[in-house]
């Protein structure tokens, strides 16, 4: 069945991945992110493969850009009933030297962004008694030297994740994580910068560590993310399902 979808942080890198392939599968899909001309690239890959796509600036830790951005895409593409939570950023530092912007600014994003999408999207989703959530967790969540803040925050996910599935379960709204590991993207290549290693030496000694030797690509996470969007994923719900190339706890 076709249905609406949104996708934040869908300008580049996972979101990116996971908009088209949510077009693929046959959804009409919102491409959220900062800039709105930013989301050229992924409208035009949808549209180009037939697909339906709208470009949507927002800023999702910002309530009245949320609310905005959500009642034009119920009234331009249609009512919303899969979400995406996947807008992020990192402010590394180890704890000594982080300061309290760069904690909010990772707080704001992930978790406020995530509260703030999904309360303005469950109402429609309550109305059409279907729903699917998918919020990005990571890895960094079981403890990461330099992330307390994203740790912290993709932690909170799962918490969130889970409650989300606890209160709209009897609606027909599913809520889950994904849980990535490495995947190549351009916040992977600006921590190899931050930390002054070739993007392709800092890749090949993180593919050492992963059992299916090899780093993971915006795809691994799409897929995932489709699965759990299907209607034949109606059975999952509250679960973090790490896509990192091995098993974490
Ligand atoms: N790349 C990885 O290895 C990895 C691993 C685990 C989890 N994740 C998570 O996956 C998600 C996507 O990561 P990515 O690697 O594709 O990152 P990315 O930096 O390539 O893309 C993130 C996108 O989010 C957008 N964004 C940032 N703040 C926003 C805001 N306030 N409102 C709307 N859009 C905003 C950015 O403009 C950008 O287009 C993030 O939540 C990230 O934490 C990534």
């Amino acid at each position: 069945m076709t249905r609406t979808a949104i996708v934040t942080g869908a300008a580049r890198g996972i979101g990116a991945a996971v908009a088209k392939k949510l077009a693929t599968d046959g959804h009409a899909v919102a491409v959220l992110d900062l800039d709105e001309s930013a989301c050229g690239a992924t409208i035009d890959a949808i549209t180009s493969a037939g697909g339906r796509a709208l470009a949507v600036g927002a800023n999702v830790g910002d309530e009245a850009s949320v609310t905005a951005a959500v009642e034009r895409v119920a009234n331009e593409l249609g009512d919303p009933t899969i979400l995406i939570n996947n807008a992020g950023i990192t402010r590394d530092n180890l704890l000594f030297k982080m300061t309290v912007d760069d904690w909010d600014a990772v707080m704001n994003v992930h978790l406020r962004g995530a509260f703030l999408m999904s309360r303005a999207v469950q109402k429609h989703m309550v109305e059409a008694k279907f729903g699917r959530i998918v919020n990005l967790s990571s890895t960094s969540a079981l403890g990461n030297r330099g992330q307390v803040n994203y740790a912290a925050a993709k932690a909170g996910m799962q918490g969130f994740t889970k409650t989300l599935a606890l209160e709209l379960g009897k609606f027909g709204v599913t809520a889950n994580a994904i849980a990535p590991g490495f995947i190549e993207t351009e916040m992977t290549a600006a921590t190899a910068e931050r930390m002054g290693v070739g993007f392709e030496d800092f890749k090949k000694a993180a593919a050492s560590q992963i059992p299916v030797n090899r780093v993971g690509q915006p795809e691994d996470i799409a897929a995932t993310a489709s699965f759990l969007a299907s209607e034949g994923a109606g059975f999952v719900s509250g679960q973090v399902i790490y896509v990192a190339g091995g098993p974490k706890d």
